[in-house]
């Protein structure tokens, strides 16, 4: 099987999705739409914390849009490394020039796209807020904080990344094949062989990184 990671977008139910007046579209999307060239869509949120959002934050608020960046509160998502990876130092990332990707296996190296401008943008112009979007309706877009805290929006922007494309297989046929399968089908017996080794594994990280073994406060996906 390779058909990829990256193929069957991973799409949220938002609540109230039948009474949005704006759009819900999906990053595999939004090169292909006209979010951006349309003056009626002005309010635009993006969901998620990976490389997609990121680029869909960027292309918007250059377009003039008002933006609402929203992560959920455990969020970690691809950014980190992809994001920070500094313009002008080497880094395992190869900087594309504006619109060029230079993606270049025989160098060994990654394709991305960064700017300069990224990190300025998102401070001085992107409202950022962590939490799950609870509602949508009408032309709002309501979150689920404590404060009720609720937008104008024109337009859904789903930085939210990819499903498993394993679902032309029932499940059985999954596991004959050794293909990924969902976890809470897995026989006990198979929990209890990877639990032990996993532990077996972390005991020999432990005893070499000896700090990991009481780390601060974390979230565990
Ligand atoms: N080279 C490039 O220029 C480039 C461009 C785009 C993407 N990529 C690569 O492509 C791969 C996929 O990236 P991606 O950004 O498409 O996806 P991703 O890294 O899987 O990120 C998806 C994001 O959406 C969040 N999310 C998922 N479901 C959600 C929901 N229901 N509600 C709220 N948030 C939700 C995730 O949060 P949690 O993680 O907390 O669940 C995560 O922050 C990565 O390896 C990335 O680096 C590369």
């Amino acid at each position: 099987m390779a058909n990829g990671q990256s193929s069957v977008p991973n799409m949220p139910n938002f609540p109230g999705k039948e009474h949005f007046r704006g759009k819900v579209i999906h990053s595999v999307d939004f090169g292909q739409s006209d979010v951006v060239q349309d003056k009626s869509i002005q309010h635009i949120a993006v969901i998620g914390a990976g490389k997609s959002a990121a680029d869909m934050v960027y292309e918007v608020v250059k377009a003039g849009k008002t933006v609402s960046w929203i992560i959920h509160e455990t969020g970690n998502g691809s950014l980190g490394a992809a994001a920070f990876a500094p313009i002008d130092l080497p880094t395992p990332y190869k900087n594309g020039d504006a619109n060029i990707s230079n993606y270049n296996l025989a160098e060994k190296t990654a394709g991305g796209c960064h700017f300069a401008d990224f990190w300025p943008l998102v401070a001085e112009k992107v409202y950022v807020y962590r939490g799950d979007v609870k509602l949508l309706d009408g032309n709002e877009l309501y979150l689920n904080d404590k404060n009720g805290t609720h937008f104008p929006c024109d337009a859904v922007l789903c930085g939210t990344g990819w499903k498993s494309g394993l679902d032309m297989f029932e499940n059985h046929t999954l596991m004959e094949l050794g293909l990924p399968y969902p976890k809470d089908i897995e026989p006990q017996e198979v929990t209890a062989k990877w639990e032990k080794l996993v532990g077996k594994a972390d005991e020999q990280v432990l005893r070499r990184f000896v700090m990991l073994r009481n780390p601060p406060k974390h979230y565990h996906k």
